[in-house]
């Protein structure tokens, strides 16, 4: 884990983020995100990619939260995933973040961990992507040939639920087809 003095301008965020004593407000942690003028240049100290899956690089945190920078290769993606009791969000420092929501498939069985797609949404560097508590997505990198870097808070410290896409949406006779909004999407996690 690289030391925040190894990335400055991180100092700033660190700083307030080692100032709370409970959960984030989501409103204050966009501000946080959006008000920070962070660069790709300012976390390249802690930018590390894995060819086999997207790499989470923590750089700070503590019991009421996470800071990470999150390195992504060309087609590397998150399992389908919710938020459980935190406040999370991202801003992207480079490249283009698509993320695909999802909302439960049935309600008649609360434990159910079957999904499906309900609107997709890709973010270019700059803006900020927001989740908390039931909200269920998937990130990815659909770029075939840049990199991704995001940076992300979630508080407190993110332990997130695994969903998968409902089959019976696939069923003969249904009206749905095989693919998530148009893309044939693969199990990655
Ligand atoms: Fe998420």
């Amino acid at each position: 884990m690289p030391a925040p003095s190894e990335c400055p301008r991180l100092k700033p965020i660190c700083s307030y983020l080692d100032s709370l004593t409970g959960r984030m407000d989501m409103v204050v942690l966009e501000q946080v995100l959006r008000e920070n003028p962070i660069t790709i240049d300012d976390v390249e100290k802690a930018c590390a990619f894995n060819e086999e899956r997207y790499q989470r690089n923590k750089v700070a945190f503590s019991d009421w939260y996470d800071l990470l920078v999150i390195c992504w290769r060309p087609g590397q993606g998150t399992a389908i995933h919710d938020h459980t009791e935190s406040s999370c969000g991202f801003k992207i420092l480079k490249g283009t973040a698509s993320e695909i929501v999802y909302e439960r498939s049935s309600d008649a069985d609360p434990d159910s961990l079957l999904v499906r797609p309900v609107r997709k949404r890709a973010y270019a560097a700059g803006e900020i992507c927001l989740a908390q508590d039931q909200d269920i997505h998937r990130i990815i990198n659909e770029s075939s040939s840049n990199d991704l870097v995001t940076l992300h808070i979630y508080s407190p410290p993110l332990h997130m639920k695994f969903y998968e896409v409902d089959p019976s949406l696939n069923a003969p006779g249904s009206v749905s087809t095989n693919t998530e909004l148009g893309r044939l999407l693969s199990g990655r996690r």
